[in-house]
C-alpha cells in the first residue's frame, strides 16, 4: 500500500516507518521537526515537509494519492496541555480534522490514529479493557478521545476505516540500533533513567511511595515501540482487508513499579542509578495496565520485546553513543 505518516520524524513514528517499509508498503512522512528529528528519517521513505496545522500542506500531501495514513502528528504532553490547552486543541484537534478532511477529499479511506490510555483516566478496574469508562484527566487524553469520536463519525458519514490504537507506556528503541535519534526534553520515567545512568543528572526522582501496590510506587504498563510500530502495520492491513474501523488498548498486559524499572536499569546497565523518592506527582493513578486480548484477537497483534531487560537493554544501547544529550559520541 501507499501510506502516509503523518508525524513519521518522532519517536513513535520512526518506528512505525521502519515497520511499514520492512512489510513492503511504500511511505511518504510528513513531518514539521517541531519535535522530529531528520536524524529519525528512516532510509527508503519520502519527506514531505509540512505542519498538521496547515490545512493547505495537509492537503498538498494527501493530492499526492495514498491507500491509508498514519497519524501520529500531536502534542503529548500531559503537564503542558494542562497549562497551554490551547496548543492541543490546534494541533491535536484541528490538526486532525484537516487530515481527515484531506483523506477523504482524496479517496485515503483507511486511517490509523495513535491514541492513548490516557482516554481512560484513572482506572475503576485493571486490566483496562477497551470497554473500561473513558475519563480523561488531562486536555492531552481529553484531545485524544475527542479524536476517536469525529472518526467514529467520519466513518459513518464519510466511510473512513479506522484504527484507534490505544498505546500505554511506550518504551524501547529497534533493536537493530537503526534508530538513534533521543527526544528533545523528555518526559518519560525511561529516558530520564537513562539520563541518571549515564550521568547527565544526577538523581532519579520517584514520585510517591505510598500508593497501594507491592512497593508503593505506581504501576504502569510499558511496552517496546518496535511491538507497537508493528500493530500500526497489522492494523492498517486489517481495516483495508476487512472494510471494519477498530479501537484497541496495545499493552504488555504486565504491570511493572517504578522502583522495580529502576532496579532492573541498574542491573541491566551496571550504573549505580541514584533515586530519591519525593512527592506525588499530581494526577498520577496507581496503578494502570491493559489487557491486550482484542488487539490479539482483531490484529494478531503479538508483542515480542516487551519484556523489562530489552525495553532497558535497547534504550541503553542507544544512550551510549551519546556523551551529552543531543551529542553523539
Ligand atoms: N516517574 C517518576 N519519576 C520521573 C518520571 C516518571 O517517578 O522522573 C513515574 C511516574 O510518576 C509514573 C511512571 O514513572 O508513575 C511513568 O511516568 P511517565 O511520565 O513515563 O508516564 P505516564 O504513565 O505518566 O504517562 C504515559 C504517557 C502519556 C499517556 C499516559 C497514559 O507518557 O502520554 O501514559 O496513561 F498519556
Amino acid at each position: 500500500m501507499k501510506v502516509l505518516v503523518l508525524g513519521g520524524a518522532g519517536y513513535i513514528g520512526s518506528h512505525v516507518v521502519k515497520a511499514m517499509l520492512a512489510s513492503g508498503h511504500a511511505v511518504t512522512v510528513f513531518d514539521n521537526l517541531s519535535s522530529g528529528l531528520i536524524g529519525n528519517l528512516f532510509p527508503g521513505a519520502d519527506f514531505i515537509s509540512g505542519d498538521i496545522r496547515h490545512a493547505d500542506d495537509v492537503d498538498a500531501a494527501f493530492a499526492r494519492g495514498f491507500d491509508g495514513c498514519v497519524h501520529l502528528a500531536a502534542y503529548k504532553a500531559v503537564g503542558e496541555s494542562m497549562v497551554a490547552p490551547e496548543k492541543y486543541s490546534v494541533n491535536n484537534i484541528t490538526g486532525t480534522l484537516n487530515m481527515l478532511n484531506s483523506a477523504c477529499a482524496h479517496g485515503c479511506k483507511n486511517v490509523v490514529f495513535s491514541s492513548s490510555a490516557a482516554v481512560f483516566g484513572s482506572p475503576e478496574y485493571v486490566p483496562i479493557d477497551e470497554k473500561h469508562p473513558t475519563n480523561p484527566e488531562s486536555y492531552y487524553g481529553f484531545t485524544k478521545l475527542e479524536i476517536e469520536r469525529f472518526l467514529a463519525w467520519y466513518d459513518r458519514l464519510k466511510g473512513i476505516r479506522f484504527a484507534a490504537l490505544r498505546y500505554f507506556n511506550a518504551a524501547g528503541y529497534a533493536l537493530d540500533g537503526s534508530i538513534d535519534g533521543l527526544e528533545r526534553n523528555p518526559q518519560n520515567l525511561l529516558p530520564i533513567v537513562m539520563e541518571v545512568a549515564a550521568g547527565w543528572r544526577k538523581e532519579l526522582q520517584i514520585y510517591g511511595r505510598d500508593y497501594d501496590t507491592r512497593d508503593g510506587t505506581c504501576v504502569r504498563d510499558y511496552v517496546h515501540v518496535s511491538d507497537l510500530a508493528q500493530a500500526h502495520v497489522n492494523a492498517l492491513e486489517y481495516v483495508a482487508k476487512s472494510g471494519k474501523s477498530l479501537t484497541v488498548n496495545l499493552g504488555s498486559e504486565k504491570g511493572v513499579t517504578v522502583t522495580e524499572m529502576v532496579e532492573a536499569a541498574r542491573r541491566v546497565t551496571g550504573r549505580p542509578i541514584p533515586a530519591a523518592y519525593v512527592e506525588r506527582r499530581p494526577g498520577d493513578a496507581s496503578d494502570l495496565y491493559a489487557t491486550s486480548a482484542h488487539a490479539r484477537e482483531t490484529i494478531g497483534w503479538d508483542p515480542k520485546y516487551s519484556d523489562v531487560d530489552t525495553l532497558i537493554s535497547s534504550t541503553w544501547n542507544v544512550y551510549q553513543k551519546y556523551s551529552a544529550p543531543g551529542v553523539k559520541k
